[in-house]
């Protein structure tokens, strides 16, 4: 590993063009307009995973909805999902609501300065530390996310993979070196708009960018090969196959439990299956025995098939519409009846949502 030496001279100049760079170029949103520590901490939550265009919409409601760390904490899980519904990577809405609880119950509703009491929390881990603390409080801890990795591996042409402990040491204490101790809120906020706005994943932008005379990557026309990473994610293929079941205007719900991504969210009567199966495999497995008994029903299949792609998981779905003529106890013992107009009160998959659109 090189470790990168930064001299009191670069650093001042480095942050000097991001803050320069950032007043003139930064994207006007809500959550740069308060100080808010828990509006901070929801966008920042957000963002984690979600790009602003798309992330924008989700934010403005959930703080309508949630204006306070205590308006959070005393709603139901379910009613958080429902906010959260379509934009995915659920956990982070659980794991929000858990937080504000215990802010609530161990912090009397402000979020705690110190990094040590601030990490304690359930859902918040480095990188939302960091944010939080510098954008709310101005204090001196550097965010290290992906836009961060981008940027700083290809300013210094750093080679070292970002997925090993290694890698996150080492760029860590360079982004903890190259910090306005003088105003963190908005050095850490520079550097990842320029990741996002400038220093993009393709195609960066660096003929305008005002690092480009410091970039090592640009000088040696190398922004493509960084940063670099040591594996190969490992996907697996999972094969989903709904049942959208009506009777005499009803339909039937499934509660998602197990500790997975759709986790307390709601969903059609579902069989999973490691390979690509179409009806015929399934109509002879106990698994549709054990859902449908000896109902006597009529099985239209939804030609398409939808995908959802995850970076660990492909998850194929398809969908059966399920006419029942004549129902058997199988129905009223699994599932929760419900009206069938009434399935939008419930957090369903953003996957469920896109099939009900085009039914
Ligand atoms: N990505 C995540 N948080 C961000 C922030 N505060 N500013 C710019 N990009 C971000
Ligand atoms: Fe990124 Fe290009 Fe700027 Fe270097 S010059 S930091 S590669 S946008």
């Amino acid at each position: 590993m090189n470790q990168i030496v930064v001299s009191v001279l670069k650093q001042k100049e480095i942050s000097g063009l991001l803050i320069e760079w950032y007043d003139e170029n930064k994207r006007i949103l809500p959550w740069r307009n308060t100080n808010d520590p828990y509006k901070i901490w929801v966008s920042e939550v957000i963002l984690q995973q979600t790009r602003v265009a798309q992330g924008l919409n989700y934010y403005l409601q959930f703080v309508e909805q949630f204006p306070t760390v205590n308006d959070l904490a005393e709603s139901s899980e379910e009613n958080v999902l429902k906010v959260w519904q379509g934009l995915g990577y659920y956990s982070r809405a659980r794991n929000l609501h858990q937080g504000a609880k215990a802010v609530v119950a161990l912090h009397k509703s402000k979020l705690p300065t110190s990094y040590k009491e601030i990490i304690s929390i359930k859902g918040i881990g480095e990188y939302t530390a960091a944010a939080i603390l510098s954008i709310a409080y101005n204090k001196p801890y550097a965010v290290v996310d992906g836009n961060v990795y981008r940027v700083l591996s290809r300013l210094f042409a750093i080679d070292t993979p970002i997925d090993t402990s290694v890698g996150k040491k080492q760029f860590a204490k360079l982004a903890q070196d190259l910090i306005d101790v003088s105003n963190p809120a908005k050095y850490n906020q520079a550097i990842m708009e320029l990741g996002a706005l400038q220093c993009a994943p393709v195609q960066p932008l660096c003929d305008s960018c005002p690092l480009q005379f410091l970039c090592a990557a640009n000088h040696l026309n190398m922004q493509s090969e960084f940063p670099v990473k040591s594996k190969k994610v490992k996907v697996r293929n999972r094969y989903l196959h709904y049942f959208h079941i009506e009777y005499e205007g009803y339909t039937y719900l499934n509660k998602r439990i197990g500790n997975d991504i759709w986790k307390n969210m709601y969903e059609f009567p579902l069989i999973e299956t490691e390979l690509e199966s179409d009806l015929s495999d399934l109509l002879v497995s106990d698994s549709f025995k054990s859902l449908f008994g000896d109902a006597e029903i009529t099985i239209h299949h939804s030609a398409k098939q939808f995908k959802h792609i995850l970076t660990h998981q492909h998850i194929y779905a398809n969908f059966y519409f399920v006419e029942v003529e004549k129902s058997d106890v199988f129905l009223i013992n699994n599932f929760k009846k419900i009206q069938k107009e009434e399935i939008s009160l419930y957090p369903i998959s953003r996957l469920i949502h896109k099939y009900l659109e085009q039914k």
